[in-house]
């Protein structure tokens, strides 16, 4: 017997990446974010649609580089209202990856597993690969009922309720995809509920985001810790209104323990012997003291004596690198157009016209925009505004992320732009040098 039909089914036909599905309202017209309530029965945010097609491109890369083992993959899209996500991986995929796909979609509202499942019968994979399979209940049961190897939390709000089951539910090795959407929360803007849920601080300045992306993965690696596994960051991106992290985790109690090692704080304005510290702990490149200007911010690790009442440490988070090199180069526009941007066809269902392909594909393009780029410094330890760096050098206006980034590497260091929600470039050149290259 097929899905019973919902209210609002059939309701409009739609395209992301190269996946049909229906949707309840058309997206176009009711503008980004999600629908109110009321609006449909099944939720559906469009301006979720880049971090849906990294997720197809995230499961190739750890396909390809063996780190989920070469039989069945199962893999659950645990909160998945409309079942688009899930959707993508099995139809996007090449068809020798699907077809090793064992998914499921998860949700408590029996509503939307009809939806997605009716989706899936009408447009099935192309390729005709890989099982795909509805699961009713409260995820956080739900989840351990199978063991996984990759599961996906895109909950309302924080992710946290969903952790501790969620990675317990893990394969010796499998990955997580986390997203967060109580971002006011992780970047400090509402600090009671940054305390209360993730037990952190974090300063509200421009590097708030990537503050929160790193308590988040702290919050992801210490629940990873009292269930003796460790964490390794594939990809972390702050997209609109969410922060998500992407991570390995493998079982082990060796790594478990050694938990404390990515953990610390963040400094902004920090001393002369903070940022001594920071250097003698590895988390600063070896930089001048004697120089007139000292960085804007600096890493220190877990054990420096902090003062929780002062206003400039954010913490405690992840102080390693945000993501994986390799992950993150896979993430080309050839490897998105390939596998997500959808084709011309003179027979299309949507009737699409060229422009149309070519809207959908720059939007496939923008969800990697900078990612295989900052790869090669994803573990650099500064992140720098080139804004705040004017301000902060008083040298009126600001230089571009590129120039900094080219002249850093004709001194021989590490740069690239970061994908990072304002004009940024990540380096691990010691602070003189980027401060000499700003004074171009
Ligand atoms: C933000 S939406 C998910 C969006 C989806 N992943 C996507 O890419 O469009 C959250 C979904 O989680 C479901 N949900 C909320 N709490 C749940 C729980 N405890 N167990 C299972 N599903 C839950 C809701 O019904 C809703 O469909």
């Amino acid at each position: 017997m097929g899905a019973s039909k919902p209210d609002g089914w059939p309701g409009i036909l739609h395209r992301e990446g190269r996946t049909l599905c229906r949707l309840p309202r058309d997206p176009g017209e009711a503008g980004p974010g999600p629908a109110a309530k009321g609006q449909g029965v099944v939720f559906h945010n469009p301006a979720v649609a880049g971090s849906r097609t990294r997720s197809v491109l995230l499961l190739q890369y750890c396909i390809e580089a063996g780190l989920l083992g070469n039989s069945t993959i199962y893999a659950l899209d645990g909160l998945s209202a409309s079942g688009l996500r899930a959707r993508r991986w099995l139809n996007e995929l090449p068809p020798k990856s699907a077809s090793r796909i064992n998914a499921t979609m998860g949700d408590m509202d029996s509503a939307a597993l009809d939806w997605a499942m009716l989706c899936h019968d009408e447009f099935p994979p192309e390729h005709g690969e890989g099982v795909l399979l509805p699961q009713l209940g409260d995820l956080r049961k739900s989840v351990l009922e199978h063991g996984r190897h990759w599961v996906d939390i895109d909950p309302y709000g924080t992710p946290l309720p969903f952790l501790d089951t969620a990675v317990q539910s893990l394969a010796r090795r499998g990955v997580i995809e986390v997203s967060a959407t109580d971002s006011a929360a992780l970047t400090g803007s509402s600090k009671s509920a940054l305390l209360r849920r993730y037990g952190a601080r974090v300063k509200t300045d421009g590097l708030a985001h990537d503050s929160g992306l790193r308590v988040l993965l702290a919050s992801l690696s210490r629940t990873a810790s009292r269930h003796e596994r460790s964490v390794t960051p594939l990809l972390s991106v702050w997209d609109s209104h969410h922060l998500r992290v992407s991570a390995l985790v493998r079982r082990g109690v060796e790594g478990a323990n050694r938990i404390e090692e990515n953990l610390g704080w963040r400094v902004s304005a920090p001393t002369g012997s903070e940022v001594a510290a920071s250097i003698a702990a590895g988390l600063h490149p070896d930089t001048s003291l004697d120089s007139e200007w000292l960085p804007m911010h600096c890493f220190l690790p877990l054990n420096h004596p902090i003062d929780r009442s002062d206003g400039r440490v954010s913490g405690p988070l992840w102080t390693g690198a945000l993501g994986d090199a390799g992950a993150m180069a896979s993430m080309t526009e050839e490897r998105v157009i390939e596998m997500c941007g959808p084709v011309f066809d003179e027979d299309d269902e949507l009737q699409w016209t060229e422009r149309d392909c070519e809207m959908e594909r720059r939007g496939v393009l923008r969800s990697v925009r900078h990612i295989s780029g900052e790869a090669e410094v994803i573990d650099a330890p500064h992140l720098i505004l080139v804004d705040d760096l004017a301000s902060w050098l008083g040298s009126g206006s600001p230089v571009s992320p590129t120039v900094m980034v080219e002249s850093l590497r004709e001194q021989g260091h590490r740069a690239a732009v970061s994908r990072y929600g304002k004009p940024a470039f990540r380096t691990d050149a010691p602070w003189e040098t980027i401060v000499s290259a700003a004074d171009i």
